[in-house]
């Protein structure tokens, strides 16, 4: 994959050579990250950060890689703050966006939008969310944090085994990260879910196509008993037609300390791509988790900060300048502490 002026869309434009570009330059910003040093790399440049849907990580932790790189962000949230409330078509939105800035994120509630507004644009269109469609900076992130977690025992993603959890038909976080999985060797993959939730059949053909050895359940307890990683995810109330509708599935799969010590391997990896739904009917992944050492949720999050950086040095074509433009921090950083 050519990544300098690419739209980042969908996990399908990648090939396993192109993850591991991704990971090393990641890698390497993790000086700028944790604010050991500041790099320029990117001054001058402008991010437009679109979000048509509700974002709390994703929105800012693109703005937040953008300005660690030195750029500047212009945002806008939500559509009832646009022109697109007045009528006006994505791709025009494109048209005049791509004018204000070298790079654009976007996500937005329906399927394949944020490919559509790309289609117009002059400048790159990274995709942060385009409905149940997919995520794949996430899926990208969430990769990165299993490759560390699993290192530490020696273990590569090839061979992997992983069960993903909750409302699999509507969760792009699900969506992306089976695809990346299939780039892979010897992977196992659990799918559990309420029987009207099951992952899409044609990700699962992509899965099973590549190798994937897929298992589909809908019961929790027994199919987490030797998984390397746990993958909770929410009931994605945003794509039912009424709450109610949402209601039947929400707090069928917790995972709680007691159900981890009595199931789950004692190193299990327990992640979940944010947020968690914490409201009693649901708590799909309960707090009482939070001193596990094994919760990787915050670390997961963190991680989206490096490999978000990574993909704007790509596709901006500064992977191998951001050191030259760099110096040490001069403020009290609290991270070294
Ligand atoms: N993981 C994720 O997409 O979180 P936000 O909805 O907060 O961006």
């Amino acid at each position: 994959m050519n990544f300098t002026g690419a739209h980042i869309l969908s996990i399908n434009q990648f090939q396993r050579q192109d993850v591991d570009r991704v990971f090393a330059v990641a890698d390497q910003m993790e000086p700028y990250a944790l604010r050991k040093r500041v790099t320029r790399v990117l001054e001058g440049a402008i991010l437009g950060n679109m979000f048509f849907e509700a974002s709390t990580r994703t929105r800012v932790s693109f703005g937040s890689a953008f300005n660690l790189l030195g750029g500047e962000v212009r945002e806008t949230a939500g559509f009832e703050n646009s022109a697109l409330v007045k009528g006006e078509s994505l791709q025009d939105t494109a048209r005049v966006l791509s004018g204000f800035s070298d790079v654009i994120c976007m996500r937005h509630p329906q399927e394949g939008s944020v490919a559509d507004f790309a289609s117009a644009s002059r400048v790159p269109v990274l995709n942060g969310g385009d409905g149940a469609n997919e995520h794949p900076t996430q899926a990208l992130l969430d990769l990165y944090t299993i490759r560390q977690e699993i290192a530490a025992r020696g273990q590569t993603i090839d061979g992997l085994k992983i069960a993903m959890i909750g409302d699999l038909r509507h969760g792009r976080t699900v969506h992306s990260l089976s695809k990346l999985l299939s780039l892979y060797n010897n992977v196992q993959v659990i799918l559990i879910s309420p029987e009207e939730l099951t992952l899409p059949e044609a990700i699962v053909e992509q899965m099973r196509s590549a190798g994937v050895q897929v298992t589909i359940s809908h019961e929790l307890t027994n199919s987490i008993v030797d998984v390397d990683i746990v993958y909770s995810t929410r009931i994605q109330e945003e794509r039912f037609s009424t709450k109610e509708e949402a209601d039947l599935y929400r707090g069928k799969f917790r995972l709680n300390q007691a159900i981890y010590t009595e199931f789950c391997q004692p190193n299990t990896v327990i992640m979940h791509p944010l947020p968690r739904d914490s409201r009693a009917d649901a708590n799909e992944l309960d707090s009482d988790l939070d001193n596990n050492p094994n919760l990787a949720i915050f670390r997961q999050a963190d991680n989206g900060v490096l490999v978000r950086m990574a993909l704007f040095a790509l596709v901006l074509d500064v992977a191998d300048k951001v050191d030259e433009f760099s110096y040490d921090v001069r403020w009290y950083n609290s991270r070294q502490v």
